[in-house]
């Protein structure tokens, strides 16, 4: 694997500035939530970074890249393609910056749209997407106080959030969402 100085190089020349600092935001959220939730500090950092790493490209060049790479896609990604990058990411990831460790791989493969049984650390990645510091989205206040408290309701309201927004906007959701969804709610 790359190390982590050759990793931020590479994701500054390949996001924009915005989606760099974003990424370092969910590095160091995803770092703290492993620490105390006690999850594994170093593939939170990892999976932190490297989350969006496929979103530096456009919508075509990523389609480009999952044909390059063999890397097929459902039909409920293909209806949503800013989800593209979250699968074609893990792909990046394992190809381009060396990751071989499938939590990592897995936890940046589920931070868009989720899935069933998942991880702590999957769901830390995807709670740290959504809370970064530099979110700010109406309630993403409260997300962050949850997170302090429990990371699985954290999660839980997340998803929440996330669905709420889909829905508004006339978006589709994706199934794997419904899932974490329907787990998530199964254990409250
Ligand atoms: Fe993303
Ligand atoms: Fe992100």
């Amino acid at each position: 694997m790359k190390n982590p100085e050759q990793i931020t190089e590479r994701l500054k020349d390949s996001l924009g500035k915005k989606r760099f600092i974003h990424s370092m935001g969910v590095c160091d959220t995803a770092v703290h939530l492993a620490r105390k939730y006690g999850a594994d500090e170093e593939k939170a950092y990892t999976a932190g970074l490297l989350h969006d790493c496929a979103k530096g490209m456009k919508i075509p060049e990523q389609l480009e890249k999952c044909a390059e790479y063999g890397l097929e896609l459902d039909k409920h990604t293909m209806l949503c393609p800013p989800v593209i990058h979250a699968p074609l990411g893990a792909e990046m990831a394992k190809r381009e910056y060396g990751v071989t460790d499938e939590e990592i791989l897995d936890a940046i493969r589920r931070h868009t749209v989720g899935g069933s049984g998942m991880t702590l650390l999957d769901k830390i990645i995807y709670t740290a997407d959504m809370i970064e510091p530099s979110r700010d989205f109406d309630g993403v206040e409260r997300l962050r106080e949850i997170a302090e408290q429990d990371i699985d309701t954290a999660f839980f309201e997340s998803v929440k959030q996330s669905l709420i927004f889909n829905i508004t906007e006339n978006k589709p959701i994706h199934p794997d969402t419904l899932d974490s969804y329907n787990e998530a709610v199964s254990v409250k």
